[in-house]
């Protein structure tokens, strides 16, 4: 007989798994508070990048269906939250989803259930946020029930590296739970592996962001004063990646967008300071650094008009590309905003173009994508290449003339000025 899974929190993370659970088997519910994600799943329609309205088709003629009816949880052999972990207005965490959707579960807690969160958070979540709730009806984890952490590490829009073939780390709240936990995944992941408990799978997922948000932060300080010595920083990347071992590159661009690498790192740094009452100073610098792009960026644009002794009011400047990565639609925390808003702050004329966005919607209102974009680059007293979607072609974009200035560092066409 199939399992029954319910996943609570239809989104980026969730669908996913929903995908891969249906595909081996499972018998998988989704519960979302939205009732406008439920109808438009139940209606075949994704609102996903990584998932076409085909595969929702498909996963409901395999039996999924998605609900905002929490009974689905009543026979339920595993529950997992894959719900937002957002910052709050004083920039530390908002668990209010987590909790809310803890507090759902618990209602329908009963013996021999498998709980799983997946939203990134900071260490000691599942174990002093979520397990009280759970445990509050009496029933005990790693006894009558089983508890773990598991961080999701979806890349949007990755073409390599999915829910199958990205290892899986599991923490349980006992040996027991990590290996019920492990025993779950592994049905439908190639490698899962064994954190010590909840906290180091927690823990492990906010270091894997980090350590990008820090590398990131440190290229683009070297992109500063690089430009200023008159040192080509793409070139030094391209030279310092040959060594095979001990260097990772990264890159210099416009700002960290997403809501990974803006985000999670903050939620170690709140952890830190509220538990310990010291500062996460790599993060904290890393934070002040990677703001400041968008402003720097805008420095730049103002520096090559200036060079055409043009000012920035009044100047066309289009944007290409403004979603936070390449090839996706999501444009949470993307720099391309700030510099958007800075820009027209400044009387700048700004359109924009992305193969991705129709409207985007900035301080001042919504702009519409451009219809052609070869005359806009020629229009335009400055193209800023913000992302670099590989719809692009910028053997053309760049031989249509006009001033480039590409802030990602892909295009080496003559005559185009790089971050
Ligand atoms: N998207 C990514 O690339 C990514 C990668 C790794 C980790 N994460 C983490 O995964 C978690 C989920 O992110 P996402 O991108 O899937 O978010 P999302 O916003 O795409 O989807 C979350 C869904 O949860 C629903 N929801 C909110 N509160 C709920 C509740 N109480 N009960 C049930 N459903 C609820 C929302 O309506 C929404 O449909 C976050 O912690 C995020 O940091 C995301």
């Amino acid at each position: 007989m199939s399992q029954r899974l319910v996943i609570l929190g239809l989104g980026y993370v969730g669908l996913p798994l929903v995908e891969a659970a249906v595909e081996t088997g499972w018998q998988v519910t989704g519960f979302d508070v939205s009732t406008a994600v439920v109808d438009g799943l139940n209606a075949g329609k994704s609102h996903v990048d990584d998932l076409s309205d085909a595969t929702i088709a498909g996963l409901l003629a395999k039996g999924f269906t998605a609900t905002t009816d929490d009974s689905v949880l009543a026979d339920a052999d595993v529950a997992v939250i894959c719900v937002p972990t957002p910052l709050a207005d004083d920039g530390g965490p908002d668990l209010r989803a987590v909790l809310s959707a803890t507090r759902t579960i618990a209602k329908h807690l009963h013996k021999g259930m498998l709980v799983v969160l997946e939203s990134t958070t900071y260490p000691g979540t599942t174990d002093e946020d979520v397990r009280p709730i759970l445990e509050a009806g009496g029933l005990i984890a790693g006894t009558d029930f089983n508890l773990a952490f598991s961080p999701e590490r979806i890349d949007p829009g990755n073409p390599v590296y999915g829910m199958r073939n990205t290892p899986k780390v599991v923490g349980g709240q006992t040996p027991a739970c990590t290996d019920r936990c492990a025993d779950f995944y592994g049905s439908f992941v190639e490698k899962v592996v064994r954190a010590r408990g909840t906290r180091e799978a927690e823990a492990a997922k906010i270091l894997e962001n980090t350590f990008r948000h820090v590398n990131i932060a440190l290229m683009n300080e070297m992109a500063r004063f690089c430009h200023e010595l008159g040192i080509d920083l793409w070139d030094v990347i391209d030279a310092a990646k040959t060594k095979p071992f001990g260097f990772m590159p990264f890159y210099p661009g416009p700002g960290v967008g997403g809501h990974c690498i803006p985000i999670d790192p903050n939620y170690l740094s709140y952890k830190v300071r509220a538990d310990l009452g010291y500062p996460f100073r790599f993060v904290e610098l890393a934070q002040e650094i990677n703001n400041t792009m968008p402003a720097y960026t805008v420095s730049r644009i103002s520096e090559l008009l200036n060079e055409r002794s043009k000012p920035l009011r009044g100047s066309r400047i289009l944007l290409l590309g403004v979603t936070y990565k390449p090839d996706i639609s999501d444009q949470r925390e993307t720099p391309s905003r700030p510099v958007a808003d800075q820009l027209i702050a400044k009387g700048a004329d700004v359109v924009f173009h992305d193969p991705h966005v129709k409207t985007w919607t900035v301080a001042t209102g919504d702009l519409t994508c451009v219809d052609n974009l070869l005359d806009e680059v020629k229009r335009a007293d400055i193209t800023v290449v913000l992302q670099t979607h590989t719809a692009y072609n910028f053997d053309e974009i760049a031989a249509a003339g006009g001033t480039i200035f590409d802030t990602r560092g892909k295009l080496r066409q003559a005559g185009v000025t790089r971050l």
